[in-house]
């Protein structure tokens, strides 16, 4: 399939910038700078991304351009423009004061790059460096009030660079700019959708698993879901899901996902294992600690339901792509750590099969409608693996879930009906069962414990701010709650953003 491939110079933008390729139904893989693949015949373009580095650090990332110049088109952003400036014989100075923001198109120059976009179009800027002077045989496509070189290419090589960028939501012209590249310059057919992805990986997973038996592990979560739905597809009965319930889900949780499973044809086991994991939690108030146990508990647990399916070679995840994108940071380090794989049953060598490892969230959901996945299974809030675990401070006992399950049950209920439900990337109640306070409750003084709320918007949960729900809304939520829970007296709406707090309290 033809892709374009995007090298990372450590800008926190590259992500995007392959989101945006995607929009444009065209496939594309984030690779660090000096990756650049052997056997590029599929290769239709090659964008260099952006980099916290100056070209003049001594440790900026250096690139042989050669692998792929004159044969590829290539966009260079930001600093992948000032990069290629650099070392085919420009000139890139250092200027005093950072550019960031908004800027204005002054002089467009048509170009195959440039189809469609206007002087006054709006860019986003962000860099420290300019370019100064150009390559011999470059031209100028675009400048700004105080860029001259906003955009260039070269007379001979299919080559092009933009100081700005493209990529960022402010950048008005980005989405015609990056069109022109991908689909006008390097020819994207625009064949990557759902259903193709469907029927390639539904074939891909047939050739891979032939007759061998597949174990996943579901979540009640998105991507596992989608994830078996797909491999169902492809391999029918021989996938056996396993869905542990560690006690700590949701309000009647485990019985409706179950139920919705079945519907799908899935074969699942069902593990009820709440007691050990109560059990083993018992008196631990320490957040790490909670974890720890109840992710030990869990692969124990799966681990020995696994071990019952007689000739299991796979272990099929719901791992997708942000969470293998090797991100760099300026230190050459990942980003973030992939948090899915761990816990593989050691013993028995079983091999990893990850179906979702090249789509982003937005695209594990398109896939998911493709495949007849219920809008409610789709639609819904990420969850912690730990469940209601992280939202009661404290032990936690079979009471504490039962109180918050009910609390956290009427908050959702009130979302859906409000409408709000879908503009929220997660929320969920919480249970402040270390803080007690005095209520007073017809001619009875109480003396209990609170509930807050949380509600944030989000895209990758890295950064999060809370969702201003309606007073009217949040004054139903705190009424309801406090008549019908037994133990809470008052609700707090927790109007924290991430950073410096975290989407979750503990
Ligand atoms: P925080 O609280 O760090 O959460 O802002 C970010 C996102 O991760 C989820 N989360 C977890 N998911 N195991 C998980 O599988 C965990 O231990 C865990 N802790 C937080 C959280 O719900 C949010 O979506």
């Amino acid at each position: 399939m033809q892709k374009i491939i995007i090298l990372d110079f450590g800008s926190q933008t590259t992500q995007l910038i392959a989101r945006r390729v995607r929009e444009l139904d065209t496939f594309c893989e984030v690779l660090p700078y000096n990756r650049y693949p052997e056997d590029d015949t599929d290769v239709i373009g090659v964008i260099l991304s952006g980099s916290p580095y100056s070209v003049h650090d001594p440790e900026s990332f250096r690139l042989d351009l050669n692998a792929f110049l004159g044969r590829k088109p290539v966009l260079g952003i930001c600093y992948g423009a000032q990069l290629m400036a650099h070392v085919l014989g420009g000139t890139v100075e250092k200027t005093d004061t950072r550019e960031y923001g908004r800027a204005i198109l002054q002089t467009v120059v048509s170009d195959e790059l440039t189809k469609g976009i206007h002087e006054g179009g709006q860019v986003w800027m962000s860099h420290g460096d300019t370019i100064t002077s150009l390559p011999a045989g470059f031209r100028l496509l675009a400048s700004t009030e105080s860029v001259r070189f906003a955009a260039y290419r070269s007379e001979a090589q299919p080559l092009w660079g933009v100081q700005f960028h493209p990529e960022a939501v402010h950048s008005e012209i980005g989405p015609q700019l990056l069109r022109n590249f991908v689909v006008g310059i390097c020819g994207s057919r625009q064949e990557w959708s759902a259903a193709s992805f469907v029927s390639q990986t539904v074939s891909e997973l047939q050739s891979q698993l032939g007759q061998d038996r597949v174990i996943l592990g579901l979540s009640g979560g998105v991507d596992s879901t989608v994830a078996a739905v797909l491999l169902h597809k492809a391999i029918g009965d021989r996938l056996t899901c396993i869905f542990v319930d560690h006690g700590m889900l949701r309000l009647n949780e485990f019985a409706d996902v179950m139920r919705d499973y079945h519907s799908l044809g899935l074969n699942v086991i069902g593990v009820d294992a709440s007691e050990r994991f109560f059990k083993d939690l018992e008196g631990i108030t320490d957040p790490e600690q909670k974890r720890k146990i109840i992710g030990r508990d869990f692969v124990e647990v799966f681990n020995a339901e696994a071990a019952k399916v007689k000739d299991a070679h796979w272990l099929a995840q719901g791992t997708i792509y942000p969470d293998r994108i090797e991100s760099l940071n300026i230190t050459g380090k990942t980003i973030k750590s992939h948090h899915n794989v761990g816990g593989l049953p050691k013993d028995m060598r079983l091999q990893l099969c990850e179906p979702l490892r090249w789509l982003f969230k937005d695209e594990v959901r398109r896939v998911g409608r493709e495949l007849g996945v219920p809008e409610h299974l789709i639609g819904r809030h990420p969850f912690p693996g730990p469940g209601l675990a992280v939202r009661i401070l404290g032990d936690i006992t079979r009471e504490k879930v039962h109180i918050l399950q009910q609390a956290d049950a009427i908050f959702i209920r009130h979302l859906r009906e409000a409408g709000l439900y879908d503009k929220i990337w997660q929320a969920g109640a919480v249970l402040l069962s270390t803080v007690r306070s005095v209520g007073v409750m017809g001619d009875e003084r109480t003396y209990e414990n609170p509930v807050a709320l949380r509600a944030v918007t989000s895209t990758d949960a890295m950064t999060a701010d809370f969702y201003p729900i309606p007073y009217e809304v949040l004054a139903k939520v705190s009424n309801e709650i406090i008549n019908k829970v037994k133990g809470v007296n008052r609700v707090c709406y927790d109007i924290s953003s991430k950073p410096p707090a975290t989407i979750e309290w503990e």
